[in-house]
């Protein structure tokens, strides 16, 4: 046998492992898996050390994720792996809010804001007056949307950051009878992904930065609609072209407007400065099966 024959050896023995799992789809996701993972070894000669390295960091991913800090999405975040997934799942449909990546800091038992509510409940930051209208493709409001809204404050951490247990930033809300929702927030800021751990090391050998453009996180769902993971970006972000985990879109990216203390949109008389983003969250209808 040659040395090829050998490795090819190697590889089919594997593959073949895998012939008698019962459920099929598991059994083509591993022997992809095992192939491209086979190719990735002999493409790049891999070495033993290497291999070690790559254990190393693996469970170094490992040691650093709990409840509340998750290395491995990180990693598949600045590999791109997340947003592949979601360009594989959420093909552009034309008229609808365009997805993107989830992130690691969404809480599914957010605090219920009413419409017009603060969802911010102390997040440092300047002021945001959000807005718009959900609705579908073909332009009818959907009444009632479930929003979800998230966000980092001003000093680029998510409430979930800190160790205080505190919950700010965040906020459940329901859009109106004609689709409009409205909630004031802080100005989204730019912020590093979590980067002490082993995906900030690997950032800083491959010479990236872990920074994101401001961004505001939404999770839309209605009954009858395919859910929709998004945010809005702040338009003249300087980290717009270079998001370290590779998640925007030109068609979420929003101006910002900026106001004089005085009266806003709602009716409140704003003591300082504030600001105020309007963006349509469009989503798409699934067809219902009887
Ligand atoms: C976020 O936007 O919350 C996020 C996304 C990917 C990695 C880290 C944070
Ligand atoms: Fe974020």
């Amino acid at each position: 046998m040659t040395p090829a024959e050998r490795e090819q050896a190697v590889t089919d023995e594997v593959l073949a492992s895998f012939d008698t799992t019962a459920d099929p789809r598991l059994r083509e996701v591993m022997q992809s898996l095992v192939r491209h993972l086979h190719a990735f070894a002999r493409d790049v000669r891999l070495s033993e050390r290497e291999w070690e390295a790559a254990i190393a960091f693996l469970t170094r991913a490992g040691h650093i994720t709990d409840d509340r800090r998750q290395e491995f999405i990180l990693l598949s975040d600045v590999l791109g792996l997340s947003m592949l997934t979601v360009a594989i799942n959420e093909p552009a449909v034309p008229g609808a809010t365009e997805a993107t990546v989830f992130g690691p800091f969404f809480i599914d038992d957010a605090p219920e804001v009413e419409l017009g509510g603060d969802i911010a409940r102390g997040a440092a930051g300047p002021p945001c007056y959000v807005s718009g209208q959900v609705r579908d493709t073909g332009g009818h409001p959907i009444a009632g949307a479930r929003i979800d809204v998230w966000e980092a404050d001003e000093d680029g951490f998510y409430d979930v950051q800190y160790s205080d247990d505190r919950s700010a930033g965040r906020g459940r809300l329901r859009a109106g009878a004609d689709g409009g929702y409205r909630f004031w927030s802080v100005l989204p800021a730019p912020y590093p992904i979590p980067h002490d751990g082993p995906v900030g090391d690997l950032l800083t050998a491959a010479g990236r930065g872990p920074m994101r453009p401001a961004h505001l996180h939404f999770m839309v769902t209605a009954p009858g609609h395919r859910t929709l993971i998004t945010h809005i970006f702040v338009a003249g972000d300087p980290y717009l072209g270079r998001d370290a985990v590779f998640g925007v879109k030109d068609g979420l990216v929003v101006d910002v407007e900026h106001h004089p203390a005085g009266v806003a949109p709602d009716g409140s008389d704003r003591p300082e400065a504030w600001t105020s983003i309007a963006f349509d969250l469009v989503l798409v209808a699934e067809p219902t099966h009887s």
